[in-house]
């Protein structure tokens, strides 16, 4: 099979955007960006250092306070992002394929993200034109009191690489909505995606400064962005471990934060459930996106009555997805984003094997010669796994799902809640007062029932716990965007 170069990828290294310009990076340094499926180098992308995060913040910060951005009307605002919107879609292939080559998610997965997002970006149009402030009554006579909303100012954004152009539009959205500017520091892994997003914004219309991308490491440019003291707001997707070095490195400032982390989330499988419907969706709710998904439903609880049959059914859903380079549409599932991210995923794995878990499917690397030069693990359903094993605790980010058998609901939501994450949890059931009362007492941010992963511009999603704080989505994620100042007038 052969495949085209992308238009986004022939044309020498990849640069940083501030200040409306392509620059390069002060150190002079490049790194290389590579597709997982095959290991063939896209580009060099430019390595962004604590030097180019300050140049960056210097640029956000003039956009904020001079220059046309601050005297734009939520009209104007509203334009740039329907612009923008209508820009990605149009280069809706060009996006699916950079996101496809650069973290080897399918193709038909990334097409679908694309048409997701060009719909949340005209939801944050909407939103742009919906900031309301609020008047009080107050018990002080001749007193007129209200509160006004304005931008937070200068947000600093850290992404990871599970969805690059996902996560690069759920940052771009609400700042351009709010009125606030950006530097967003991508993954390293998967930089390409969030380059050109922020190139369109500046064809949308958005003043130079607004949207500023500084690639670069972590630990070098995404800390440098955590402690600056000209940042007003760090909103940081990734690593509960990452999360909590950005806690302590906002606490020069005081920051304002908000954390999407990790998760662990449980996924629970009553007897009485629609089971054709549910195996396939329990399957998906681990394997999509190779088990690459902050909400993955990897502790997966089922009634003891059918825990045998389902988790076969588990098996063999996984067993029947097609693994290959995510350029082929056939391909249901890519590789892992890394040889170190498969390393993690394969410690895990053994850690199952010492620990005792039995393997009901996967386990190993697919055997077909085509596809040794990237990083694939087989979609693996462990059974025999107790609450305390290591698989069943901690966030593994590959196609690993942990199946454990439960007697009654009490026990399950008691088991489902002993989690130090509380991002996501799906229940299936046809009893409506089960549904009901699993909703309420499950411990997490978005508890799906008779579904998994829904997903919908208007509902907040966000976690509690070691899953960060803070919602994006929905109204809430702008009002992470906004302070709220009280205005007193005393007549
Ligand atoms: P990470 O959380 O370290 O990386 C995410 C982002 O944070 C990247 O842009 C990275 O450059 C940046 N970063 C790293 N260290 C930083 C620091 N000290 N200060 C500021 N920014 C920093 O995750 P990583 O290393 O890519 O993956 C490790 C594991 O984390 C994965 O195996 C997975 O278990 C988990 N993970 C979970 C995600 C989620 O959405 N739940 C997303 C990414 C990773
Ligand atoms: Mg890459």
């Amino acid at each position: 099979m052969t495949f085209s170069v992308h238009p986004f990828l022939t044309g020498g290294p990849k640069l940083l955007l501030i200040g409306g310009q392509w620059v390069e990076p002060i150190g002079g340094r490049y790194f290389d960006t590579y597709n997982p499926a095959t290991g063939e180098l896209l580009a060099k992308v430019a390595q962004g250092e604590a030097a180019d995060i300050d140049r960056a913040v210097t640029a956000a910060r003039g956009a904020l306070e001079q220059g046309p951005w601050p005297h734009m009307t939520p009209s104007e605002r509203q334009a740039i992002l329907l612009r923008l919107a209508d820009l990605v879609e149009r280069e809706r292939e060009n996006f699916a394929l950079l996101d496809t080559l650069d973290m080897g998610s399918p193709i038909r997965h990334t097409r679908g993200s694309v048409g997701l997002l060009v719909d949340l970006l005209r939801y944050y149009a909407g939103m742009a034109r919906a900031i309301h402030g609020e008047t009080a009554e107050t018990s002080i006579p001749g007193m007129f009191a209200c509160t006004l909303r304005e931008p937070v100012g200068v947000v600093g954004a850290i992404t990871p690489w599970n969805g690059p152009l996902w996560a690069a539009v759920l940052k771009v959205g609400p700042v351009l909505a709010t009125g606030c500017t950006l530097v967003l520091k991508p993954a390293e892994e998967a930089s390409l995606a969030p380059l050109r997003l922020g190139e369109l914004a500046l064809e949308a219309g958005a003043p130079p400064g607004v949207i500023n991308v500084v690639t670069g490491f972590g630990e070098t440019a995404g800390a440098r962005l955590a402690e600056h003291p000209d940042v007003d707001k760090l909103a940081f997707t990734g690593s509960d471990e990452t999360g909590q070095k950005i806690v302590r490195a906002s606490a020069g400032n005081l920051k304002r934060l908000t954390l999407e982390l990790g998760g662990k989330s449980p996924h629970i499988i009553f007897a009485d459930a629609d089971l054709d419907a549910a195996a396939p969706a329990a399957a998906m709710a681990v394997f999509a996106n190779s088990g690459q998904i902050c909400s993955a439903g990897t502790r997966l609880y089922v009634d003891r009555k059918i825990y045998d049959d389902f988790v076969q059914a588990v098996a063999r859903h996984g067993r029947g997805l097609r693994l290959g380079d995510g350029r082929d549409p056939a391909t249901d599932l890519g590789p892992l984003v890394s040889a170190m991210q498969r390393k993690r995923v394969e410690g895990y794995l053994d850690g199952a094997r010492a620990d005792g878990a039995q393997f009901i499917s996967g386990g190993d690397r697919p055997s077909d010669p085509a596809l040794a030069g990237g990083y694939f693990v087989n979609p693996t359903v462990l059974a025999g796994v107790s609450d305390g094993m290591r698989v069943a605790r901690e966030e593994i980010f590959g196609p690993v799902v942990a199946a454990m058998a439960f007697d009654d609901i009490d026990e399950v939501i008691a088991r489902a809640n002993a989690s130090r994450f509380g991002l996501g949890a799906g229940v299936w059931t046809k009893n409506n007062a089960t549904a009901l009362r699993m909703g309420r007492a499950l411990r997490a941010g978005s508890v799906w029932v008779n579904c998994y992963n829904a997903l919908d511009p208007a509902m907040p999603s966000g976690g509690i716990k070691a899953s960060g704080y803070g919602r994006e989505y929905g109204r809430a994620h702008l009002d992470d965007h906004l302070n709220i100042k009280s205005l007193w007038m005393q007549g």
